[in-house]
């Protein structure tokens, strides 16, 4: 049977490291907080002028593509996920597209955050193994740093959040020891409004509560973005961070296991877990519920907090860089945040 294999992998953080303390200069807040209840002692800023999250995708996708033994225009096919685009539209695929000189190929973008990158992967993985795309690059890339409420008001979000990119080149193979085995993805919409970024947008709630009852056409026109939006801090992303924690600890182990029952593994044949890198506690939480030891979780948000979108690739990258993922080896990805979406993949390395 015709599986899709990651064939070459990359990652790029920018070089600003932003520590805890730093955050200070900035904000009501403190480095024993945010490691107690994050994990996270810094995190990557991208340049403010220089770098953007294609760019900093482009710089994955280069190392990706070598480690694969090919060229750009090798590529076939691009899945680009991220929550924060360089512009609202046309999305970051075709962006890619253009840096790399690729040829005319498709370039899809996926929104779904931080379990972005699996569903961007689970895709390609379809169209690898109906036969359609012989190179597929799945990209997570995420420049958090230029839409963060930096005053006190948006702690809880801004301390979390970092920059960077993972990049993977996925190709088709036939042997039965690789490759990725299945991939799981959910959704539930119920809770969309509680880890969301509402503006801009088409909701128009914020023109409800300000009773704008009888706008004509010139003002409807003006209903995406206003002054008092920017005012009220309405254009930042809003969370209620305990909410999505207890969803999340549910949701996590449950995505994970069905991957593995899928295959008849249970949790001690796995070699490597992958989680979303959305919380430490969330990651040790898990851990603990699946009886998984240190050895078989990798944690990497102590120094590039979330990076949502380009959490797993990235985390999985410096796994394999760091020897921790082998030949051979039973990896599980996981990922869970806004929509709610969630979502697991099961490969063999
Ligand atoms: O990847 C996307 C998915 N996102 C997640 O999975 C996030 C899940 N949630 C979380 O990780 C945690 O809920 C947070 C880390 C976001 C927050 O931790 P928490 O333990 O749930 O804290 P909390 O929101 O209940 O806030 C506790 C207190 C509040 O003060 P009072 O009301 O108790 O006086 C906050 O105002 O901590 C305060 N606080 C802060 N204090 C210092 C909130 N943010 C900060 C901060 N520094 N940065």
């Amino acid at each position: 049977m015709k599986r899709s294999k990651i064939a070459g992998i990359g990652k790029y953080l920018p070089e600003n490291v932003v520590t805890n303390n730093d955050l200070l200069k900035y904000m009501e807040t403190n480095d024993e907080w945010i490691q107690e209840r994050t994990g996270i002692k810094e995190r990557r800023y991208a340049h403010r002028t220089e770098e953007t999250t294609t760019t900093m995708a482009v710089e994955a996708s280069i190392i990706a593509i070598e480690r694969a033994g090919i060229t750009p225009q090798d590529i076939d096919f691009i899945v680009f996920a991220t929550l924060s685009p360089d512009y609202y539209f046309p999305g970051c695929g075709v962006l890619l597209q253009r840096a790399l000189k690729m040829k005319e190929i498709g370039a899809l973008d996926v929104r779904n955050q931080c379990s972005g990158f699996l569903y961007a992967l689970s895709v390609a993985d379809q169209f690898i193994r109906s036969g359609m795309y012989k190179n597929i690059l799945v990209v997570g890339s995420e420049k958090h740093s230029f839409g963060l409420d930096f005053s006190t008001r948006g702690r809880n979000v801004s301390v979390i959040f970092g920059d960077g990119a993972g990049a993977v080149v996925l190709q088709p193979t036939e042997d039965s020891n690789k490759g990725i085995l299945s991939t799981h993805l959910h959704s539930d919409g119920e809770s969309a409004e509680i880890l969301a970024n509402y503006n801009p947008g088409t909701h128009a709630n914020h023109w409800k509560e300000e009773k704008y009852a009888d706008f004509d056409d010139a003002e409807i026109g003006q209903m995406f973005f206003s002054h008092s939006m920017i005012d009220k801090g309405q254009i930042y992303p809003y969370m209620d961070g305990p909410a999505v924690f207890k969803k999340a600890v549910v949701k996590f182990p449950e995505v994970i296991l069905e991957a593995l029952h899928a295959h008849n593994f249970q949790t001690s044949d796995l070699d490597m877990l992958i989680p979303h890198q959305a919380n430490l506690r969330i990651s040790q939480f898990v851990q603990q519920k699946l009886g998984l030891k240190d050895n078989q979780v990798y944690n990497n948000i102590q120094r590039y907090g979330n990076t949502t979108a380009a959490s797993v690739p990235i985390a999985l990258c410096e796994a394999w860089e760091n020897g921790l993922v082998k030949e051979g080896d039973l990896i599980c990805l996981a990922a869970f945040g806004s929509g709610f979406t969630w979502a697991s993949a099961l490969l063999k390395w």
